[in-house]
């Protein structure tokens, strides 16, 4: 698993890696995830949408340029450079999210919690707790909505790692969607799962009180 200054030094060519790289585990169906989020969000212009671990702001860009308020996180001071440049007007906070939500962002409401192949970087048990965090800056009727490398169930992942070999990254820790289910209810999220690609998925979150 990448640290900051990994991917600080990932930022300048990871579009292009990207572009190169949409075959096979981990990014397979890379385009197509990020497009999937995005249907998911109606009329953008106006809205404020919070990216999380925002990275060159691949995910949120086109939302921007249709009149989205882009609010983005990351860790990466480089990566924040590359999507300042794609979103000029947006605002952007250099923050670990394992430390949950920076306190600048505690009064805000969004309308949308994006994310984009980033929650893995969370912990299992500090997943739970972290989108607990995001539901007191989410409106009423807002949506969460991760991307990520993430299954529907166990076998799904084992079969995936089987076929990645040597490529699997036993330190990233990927979303199981029937493992998550009962305690994404347990802290108030009605939760629905849609597998994307082989190998990725779109987790979709809405409250249930
Ligand atoms: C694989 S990139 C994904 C970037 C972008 N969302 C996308 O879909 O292309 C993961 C991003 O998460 C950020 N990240 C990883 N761990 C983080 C952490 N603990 N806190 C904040 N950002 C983090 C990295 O800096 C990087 O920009």
């Amino acid at each position: 698993m990448l640290d900051k200054k990994g991917f600080d030094k990932w930022a300048g060519g990871y579009d292009k890696s990207i572009a190169e790289s949409s075959k096979g585990y981990p990014f397979e169906g890379y385009y197509d995830v990020l497009s999937a989020v995005q249907s998911l969000i109606k009329e953008p212009s106006g809205k404020r949408i919070l990216d999380v671990g925002i990275g060159t702001g691949l995910l949120t860009n086109e939302l921007y340029k249709q009149g989205a308020n882009i609010f983005g996180l990351d860790f990466s001071e480089k990566m924040i450079i590359e999507a300042k440049n794609k979103m000029p007007k947006g605002s952007f906070y250099n923050f670990d999210m394992n430390e949950g939500i920076p306190d600048v962002l505690k009064n805000n409401k969004f309308d949308y919690i994006v994310s984009s192949y980033a929650i893995h970087h969370l912990r299992d048990e500090d997943k739970i707790k972290f989108i607990k965090g995001l539901k007191d800056i989410l409106v009423e009727e807002g949506l969460i909505i991760l991307a990520d490398v993430s299954f529907e169930n166990k076998e799904d992942l084992d079969e995936c790692k089987i076929e990645s070999g040597y490529k699997w990254d036993n330190d990233e820790e990927y979303i199981v969607f029937n493992e998550l289910k009962n305690d994404l209810l347990e802290i108030g999220f009605e939760a629905e799962y849609s597998q994307v690609s082989k190998c990725a998925g779109v987790l979709k979150l809405k409250r249930n009180r």
